[in-house]
């Protein structure tokens, strides 16, 4: 499988029965090389929670696809109010795609959307991570997270391939608990996001990947640039 980084929490993955997106904030991303334009064909649309960097452009990219954005299922009833196509799920559920299985997992943040009359934001339900089976490899992508100990339960349930952590504090999880986060997950390949996008999120990335090395050997850092691409 082909897993590409489109910049922030940005993922395509390619497996062999399908494309799918994860969190596509493609427009007014300073980080992607990535256009709206160039998804043509997806298979599905996988949204963290409803801030405006993981939800993007999903409802535009399940118009213009087909795709239907799966997500918690308070935030799916707003994607399909604004003509998109979903399929609900909620924390702790799994449910098998033809491209692959998907599990929500809990995260600690929150899931708001603007309101664009102004006054208090739209809540959409809790924000969840993803744990992915795709081509017989789970992949995890935290979504936005503080550190929580239950990613122990999440290492000790899942032989991790892959996961994908946010690293750019402020928000969640800095350099620090990224590490932790590794040392309770215990994946192969740890991948770095959500940093460096905004001021807020500035982090030096071979201080992670330094840190990594030193304290969670077992799992080998991989800081992907927005366009690069990692094969597993
Ligand atoms: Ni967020
Ligand atoms: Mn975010």
């Amino acid at each position: 499988m082909r897993i590409h980084f489109h910049g922030h929490a940005c993922f395509e993955i390619e497996g062999e029965a399908g494309r799918i997106i994860i969190d596509p904030f493609l427009t007014g991303n300073p980080s992607t090389t990535a256009k709206l334009e160039d998804f043509t064909q997806l298979n599905a649309i996988l949204v963290t929670h409803g801030h405006s960097d993981h939800l993007g452009d999903a409802i535009e990219l399940s118009k213009r696809t087909g795709a239907p954005i799966i997500t918690v299922f308070e935030l799916a009833a707003y994607c399909r109010s604004q003509g998109a196509e979903t399929h609900a799920m909620h924390i702790g559920g799994k449910h098998l795609f033809p491209f692959g299985w998907v599990k929500l997992t809990l995260a600690l943040h929150g899931s708001g959307i603007e309101n664009p009359e102004g006054g208090s934001m739209i809540y959409v339900g809790p924000p969840c991570g993803f744990l992915l089976q795709i081509d017989e490899k789970w992949l995890y992508h935290a979504g936005d997270t503080g550190l929580f100990g239950d990613m122990e339960l999440i290492g000790l349930r899942y032989p991790i391939e892959v996961a994908m952590l946010p690293i750019g504090d402020n928000f969640g999880m800095g350099i620090e608990e990224a590490v932790h986060a590794s040392q309770l997950l215990l994946p192969k390949v740890v991948i770095p996001m959500h940093y460096n996008t905004f001021p807020h999120i500035a982090q030096d990335v071979s201080e992670f990947l330094q840190l990594l090395q030193r304290r969670a050997p077992e799992s080998q850092g991989k800081a992907l640039k927005p366009g690069e691409t990692l094969e597993v």
